[in-house]
């Protein structure tokens, strides 16, 4: 048995987490399950967004498996995603994108790994107003030689052990000549260390041209924070959608689990939600904690189920008739 942090989340996240709990379960992992809480609904109920007893928590099981967490706009308390990502030094951010069979897009082979460095650039926090009038502010953005080496190293890793054939990185370094200079600097470095996987540099913006016109030029690409949170939710667009993508917050010692999206306030309560982000978040964190026979039975079930195309959410199939919680039971119907 090993334990995991499990944190249900805000909006949407207490039902698909519920979901995926079931299946993990039912594909047999050896998971013990530490409840905690964070997000929105904690801030309503203890006046804080991350109580001490999920801190607590975390800091004995290293692994959390999160549902998504409501931060509001332009006010408010500090993301609790990025707090977090913080303090555990959770410094790569891997999201997958990659089409399935049954799901209809203007592409059919996508496969794209978004690598993102996930503990400075413009999401470290030092952001503030400049006048009392608060009419002109700034933000700060922070890139360090050593994050830099880690996540491009991390990145190129990951593709040998993966068995892909090219890292890209994304960047900006004709404008931001310093922070994302020096991003690009390294990561062309790193790069002469692995002469074996193919190398590519482009700018961001055409980046994201180049992705809605041809993804297979895209194997795994490698970027700062921001441009890596933005390129993400790119790559979901391509295979169907944000109810699609996982991803995986992994650190020296710690790592977290959880889906792309937010908590989807729009659909929140309404049985809409695609659970398949944090069920594939699911299969990561089962892979990264060495059980590898639930997981690879847990996503053959979720790749059967979404291929038919029946027993889908009405994300992926409007006439269906299913919503978040037959989906996850035709999944667990499913496992061998
Ligand atoms: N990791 C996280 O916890 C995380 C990530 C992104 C956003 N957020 C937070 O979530 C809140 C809402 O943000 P948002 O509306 O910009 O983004 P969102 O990802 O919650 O939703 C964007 C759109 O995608 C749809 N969507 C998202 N997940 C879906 C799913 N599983 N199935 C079907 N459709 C889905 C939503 O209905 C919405 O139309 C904000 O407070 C934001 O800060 C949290």
């Amino acid at each position: 048995m090993q334990s995991v942090t499990l944190i249900k989340g805000d909006g949407i996240g207490p039902s698909i987490m519920d979901v995926a709990v079931r299946v993990i379960e039912a594909a047999g992992a050896k998971i013990q399950w530490q409840e905690a809480e964070a997000g929105m609904g904690a801030f309503e109920k203890y006046g804080t967004p991350l109580p001490e007893a999920t801190l607590e928590s975390i800091e004995k099981t290293r692994v959390a498996f999160k549902g998504p967490l409501t931060t509001q706009v332009g006010s408010g308390f500090r993301s609790i995603n990025v707090e977090l990502r913080q303090r555990y030094d959770l410094y790569a951010n891997v999201r997958p994108a990659k089409s399935w069979p049954g799901v209809k897009t203007r592409f059919e082979n996508v496969d794209i790994v978004v690598v993102r460095e996930n503990t400075e650039g413009l999401y470290c926090g030092l952001e503030h107003f400049l006048t009392r009038k608060h009419d002109i502010a700034e933000s700060l953005a922070v890139v360090t030689r050593s994050a830099s080496e880690r996540i491009v190293e991390h990145a190129f890793q990951f593709a040998r052990e993966n068995n892909r054939k090219k890292v890209t990185v994304c960047h900006k370094a004709n404008i931001l000549k310093f922070t994302q200079g020096l991003f690009l600097e390294v990561a062309r470095e790193v790069a002469q260390k692995h002469s074996d996987i193919q190398f590519d540099e482009k700018i961001i913006d055409a980046s994201c041209m180049h992705m809605v016109m041809d993804p297979s030029q895209f194997d795994v690409i490698v970027c700062t924070n921001m441009f890596g949170d933005i390129l993400s939710d790119l790559t979901a667009g391509l295979v169907g959608g944000l109810g699609l993508i996982p991803g995986a917050n992994i650190g020296e010692d710690a790592a977290l689990f959880e889906a792309v999206h937010g908590s989807a306030p729009d659909i929140a309560g309404k049985n809409l939600a695609n659970p398949t982000a944090v069920l594939m978040a699911g299969v990561m964190m089962l892979k990264h904690l060495g059980q590898n026979d639930a997981a690879i039975k847990m996503q053959k079930a979720i790749e059967k189920v979404i291929n038919e195309g029946k027993h889908v959410t009405p994300d992926l199939n409007p006439d269906s008739g299913c919503g978040t919680v037959e989906m996850g039971q035709a999944i667990i119907d499913a496992l061998d």
